[in-house]
């Protein structure tokens, strides 16, 4: 135990900041590794007259940071800010990240992510850490916000219920009830995507090691959660944003359930209501779809909606 001082310290704590590059190779992978098809030439293919980085990307830059070289996972984002009590083990909550402005295909020097910490919720299983994070140009011009969440399980600070949080991503609207998804994408993870996956920059073994997913108590191999929110991403805006990256400004999820490596997946959405900015508000689940097992839950999307004859 770690006391209700040390605790509401990390509420707050900013990391220093760390730098972060990509270029049009990285964004190339990041594709491959959220499962682009043949045809999706406009976020695979360098010279399509339409190339643009896929929105999410941004999400694997804590992981990757300013390396081309492959990095041990838990060196970087395994770090625990000051005063985190120890765990038995941290799984990914809930991410979101809205687009402030569009990527560049490649980063050039001086490009940093900072993060802070905004939340501190404990309960009987352990603890759950919030952060803000933000994508920043050499001018410190804020390219993308995040909000992320980790589940440290075990972790005890007061062994009571410890709960201060001073910031998180927009709520999303529920799923109505009374009426079908205005739209359905089907798509299947590979056997190999999380091989392709990890070459992103997490390379955590349990997405390549199938003793260490037994030992987890996963069967084998699962699939990076970040790698099923890229299939989201994509679902959306090839559904909604008529195959155009630059229409997606907002995507949040929770990770509800595991993925295997070949699983199929489906994505239902809804419109909701107008977003900022010319946008629509879309609110959204992605489920294994042999099982009908929600592994992305609680979704909310900002995107721009494709005129009928503007879709590809
Ligand atoms: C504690 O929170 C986590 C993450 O939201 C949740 O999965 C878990 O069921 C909660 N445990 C209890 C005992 O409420
Ligand atoms: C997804 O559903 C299929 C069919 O029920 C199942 O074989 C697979 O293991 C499920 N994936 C996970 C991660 O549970
Ligand atoms: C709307 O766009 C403006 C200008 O690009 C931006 O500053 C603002 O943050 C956007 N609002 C939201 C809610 O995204």
């Amino acid at each position: 135990m770690v006391g209700t001082t040390g605790v509401s310290k990390i509420v707050g704590y900013e990391q220093p900041p760390s730098p972060v590059s990509w270029n049009k190779r990285d964004l190339l992978i990041y594709a491959v590794g959220i499962g682009a098809k043949a045809d999706d030439l406009n976020i695979v293919y360098e010279l399509d007259k339409s190339f643009a980085a896929m929105p999410t990307y941004p999400v694997v830059l804590p992981f990757k940071g300013d390396s081309q070289e492959l990095n041990l996972f838990a060196a970087r984002v395994g770090k625990p800010p000051p005063g985190m009590p120890k765990s038995n083990v941290a799984v990914h909550g809930s991410q979101s990240i809205e687009i402030l402005k569009d990527l560049p295909l490649a980063s050039g020097p001086g490009w940093t992510w900072s993060t802070k910490y905004t939340g501190v919720v404990e309960n009987k299983s352990g603890i759950i850490l919030t952060s803000e994070s933000a994508l920043l140009d050499p001018k410190k011009v804020p390219y993308a916000r995040l909000f992320s969440s980790s589940f440290h399980i075990g972790a005890k600070a007061t062994g009571d219920k410890f709960s201060k949080v001073i910031a998180g991503p927009p709520q999303g609207k529920p799923i109505p009830k009374d009426r079908k998804p205005d739209w359905s994408v089907q798509d299947k993870t590979s056997l190999e995507q999380a091989l392709v996956f990890r070459l992103s920059g997490d390379y955590n073994l349990l997405h390549i090691d199938p003793e260490i997913g037994k030992r987890g108590g996963f069967g084998g191999v699962i699939l990076h959660g970040l790698s099923t929110f890229g299939f989201g991403a994509r679902a959306l805006i090839k559904a909604i944003g008529g195959g155009d990256p630059r229409s997606l400004k907002l995507f949040g999820v929770r990770f509800t359930a595991p993925v295997k490596p070949g699983d199929a997946l489906e994505t239902e959405a809804w419109e909701v209501g107008p977003g900022p900015n010319g946008t629509i508000e879309v609110a959204f689940v992605t489920k294994n779809l042999t099982s009908g097992k929600v592994v992305l839950g609680g979704g909310i999307a900002y995107i721009k909606k494709a005129s009928p004859q503007a879709k590809l």
